[in-house]
C-alpha cells in the first residue's frame, strides 16, 4: 500500500450561485396546506421571498446519484446525499483554498469523500458507530494498488471454513432470523478471517465484509424498518466477496481515469470523530470550520439503528443491551426516543401542531414526543454550530418536511427560524423535490405536497 501524493487541487471551483426558476408558485398552494391564520402560515408567508424550486436537484439529494461513483457506491448507506451534489455545493458556496468543510450528520462520509477529491480538508462527526466506521475506512481505498486487493483476497478463500466463528451479538432477535443456518456461520467465519489481517486491510475487508451483508441476508433496507422478506434470493457469503473485491478493482482503475490529477495528503485526508453533534466541546477542530454540507435524521421515525443493526450486531455491539444503549443515544428522530417531564414544544408551530395532533386518535401516541424531542435536539445542534463555526460561514442542509395525521410540519423552515434566532442569516430555502405521503394519508387527509429542500444559511 503506497501513499499516492499528487499535486494538491487547490485552485477549485468558482463561486456563481445558479439562476432557478419557478416551477410552482410556493405561496399558491400554503392556503391549501395550513389552517387559516395558524403558526404554520405564519412562518411559510416569512420565508415566501427567499423560498425557490430547483427540482433538477431531486435526484442528487438521495444515494441513488452514488450509483455509478467509484468507492462511495461500495456500501449502500441509503440515507446519504450523492457526491454530485456535494461538488455542486461547494461550488455554489465559493469553497476556495483557505475552506474547512464540516458535516456533523456525516453518515457515510459523502461530504469529506468529496471535499478530498476536491483538494479541501474536511472534518466530519457521526454517533451511530457503522457510519463512523465506513466514513473513516472509505478514503483507505484510495491509497489502494491496482490487483492488491484481490491478491490478499484469493489465498484468504480457502482458509476460511477453517476458522473458529468469530462472536456475534445473538440475543438480538433480528439475528435469529435474518440468516439460514449455514449462511450465518459462513459470515462469522468469514469475519475472524477478516479480524486476523493487519490495520489498514482487516479495516478494508471489514467494510467489504458489511456491505455484503444485506445481500446474505433475508433482510431489505427499504422504509422505516429493516424489512424481512423470507422468500428474497440471497447471495452466498463468498461469491459476495469476491464480487465486492471486483467491484473495488474496478473503482480503483476508474477514479483514476476520472481523477487524473488527484491529490491526497495528509491535509485532504478527512478527519472523523465519533461524537454527538448536540455537544462539540470535545472535538480538536484544526481551525473554526468555515462550510458545513450536511443532512440530519429526518423526523420520520426511522431508526438507524434497526436499518443497520446487522452491521451493529456482527462488530460493533456484544449484545442486545449494547445495542439499545445506541437506540437511546442518537439523535431523537425515532419513535422509541425518550422525553423527560419538563420537555416542551420549543417553537410556536411545533407546539401547534402537538396541540393538534393531541385531538386526533393517532396510530402511535408517542408521534407528539418525538416530534418535541426532534426539535429540542435539533435546536440544540444549532447553538453548537455556531459557536464551533468560522464568522462568515456558510451552511447548506438538507431537510424533509414531515406529514403525521395530516399535519404537516416545515421542518425546514422551523429549524430555519431556530437558525435565525441564534444569529445566523438564513439566505435561501431551495426546494429540490416534493414528496409523496402515505396512502393511509391520502386515503383519510388527501394528496398535499411534502417538500424535501436545501436551507442556506450563514453565520
Ligand atoms: C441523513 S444521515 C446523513 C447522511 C450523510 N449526509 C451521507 O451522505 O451519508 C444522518 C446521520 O446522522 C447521524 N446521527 C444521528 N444522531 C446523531 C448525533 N447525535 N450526532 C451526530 N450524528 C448523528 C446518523 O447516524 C446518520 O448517519
Amino acid at each position: 500500500m503506497s501513499m499516492r501524493k499528487i499535486s494538491s487541487q487547490k485552485k477549485l471551483i468558482g463561486n456563481k450561485p445558479q439562476q432557478t426558476l419557478f416551477a410552482v408558485e410556493p405561496s399558491v398552494m400554503i392556503e391549501n396546506l395550513y389552517p387559516s391564520g395558524s403558526k404554520r402560515e405564519e412562518i411559510e408567508k416569512k420565508f415566501k421571498d427567499i423560498m425557490h424550486e430547483e427540482l433538477k436537484l431531486g435526484s442528487l439529494v438521495s444515494y441513488v446519484g452514488n450509483k455509478n461513483i467509484p468507492f462511495l457506491r461500495i456500501y449502500r448507506y441509503k440515507e446519504a446525499f450523492a457526491f454530485n451534489f456535494v461538488r455542486d455545493f461547494l461550488k455554489r458556496l465559493g469553497a476556495g483554498a483557505d475552506d474547512y468543510v464540516f458535516d456533523p450528520f456525516s453518515g457515510l462520509g459523502t461530504t469529506m469523500f468529496t471535499s478530498m477529491l476536491c483538494g479541501l480538508p474536511s472534518v466530519g462527526i457521526d454517533k451511530l458507530p457503522i457510519a463512523y466506521f465506513i466514513s473513516k475506512t472509505l478514503p483507505l481505498l484510495l491509497f489502494l494498488k491496482e490487483n492488491e486487493l484481490k491478491e490478499m483476497w484469493t489465498p484468504l478463500i480457502p482458509k476460511i471454513q477453517k476458522n473458529e466463528p468469530a462472536d456475534v451479538a445473538s440475543d438480538v432477535p433480528i439475528m435469529k432470523i435474518a440468516f439460514d443456518k449455514e449462511t450465518l456461520l459462513t459470515l462469522r467465519k468469514l469475519k475472524s478471517t477478516i479480524e486476523d489481517l493487519s490495520i489498514p486491510y482487516r479495516d478494508i475487508f471489514l467494510l467489504l465484509f458489511f456491505s455484503i451483508l444485506e445481500e446474505c441476508s433475508f433482510t431489505s433496507k427499504d422504509g422505516q424498518f429493516l424489512r424481512l422478506k423470507q422468500n428474497k434470493k440471497i447471495s452466498a457469503p463468498i461469491e459476495a466477496m469476491s464480487s465486492k473485491v471486483a467491484q473495488v478493482e474496478e473503482d480503483i482503475r476508474r477514479i483514476k481515469i476520472l481523477f487524473p490529477h488527484l491529490s491526497i495528503n495528509e491535509e485532504t485526508m478527512p478527519d472523523v470523530y465519533f461524537g454527538d453533534t448536540r455537544d462539540l466541546s470535545d472535538i480538536k477542530f484544526k481551525k473554526r470550520p468555515t462550510i458545513i454540507i450536511t443532512s440530519p435524521p429526518y423526523a420520520n421515525r426511522y431508526d438507524y439503528t434497526r436499518t443497520y443493526s446487522l452491521e451493529l450486531c456482527f462488530h460493533f455491539v456484544k449484545n442486545f443491551e449494547e445495542l439499545k444503549t445506541i437506540r437511546f443515544g442518537i439523535l431523537r428522530s425515532h419513535i422509541e426516543s425518550k422525553i423527560r417531564k419538563d420537555e416542551i414544544p420549543p417553537h410556536p408551530v411545533i407546539k401547534e401542531v402537538v396541540e393538534a395532533l393531541g385531538r386526533r386518535k393517532l396510530n402511535n401516541p408517542k408521534i407528539p414526543s418525538m416530534i418535541t424531542t426532534y426539535f429540542i435536539d435539533m435546536q440544540k445542534v444549532i447553538k453548537e454550530w455556531f459557536k464551533v463555526l468560522a464568522p462568515g460561514a456558510r451552511v447548506a442542509m438538507v431537510v424533509d418536511n414531515v406529514r403525521f395525521e395530516g399535519e404537516l410540519i416545515p421542518v425546514d423552515l422551523v429549524l430555519s427560524e431556530m437558525a435565525e434566532d441564534v444569529g445566523f442569516e438564513v439566505k435561501e430555502i431551495i426546494v429540490a423535490r416534493y414528496k409523496g405521503n402515505s396512502s393511509q394519508q391520502m386515503k383519510k387527509y388527501g394528496r398535499v405536497p411534502v417538500r424535501e429542500s436545501i436551507v442556506i444559511w450563514r453565520r
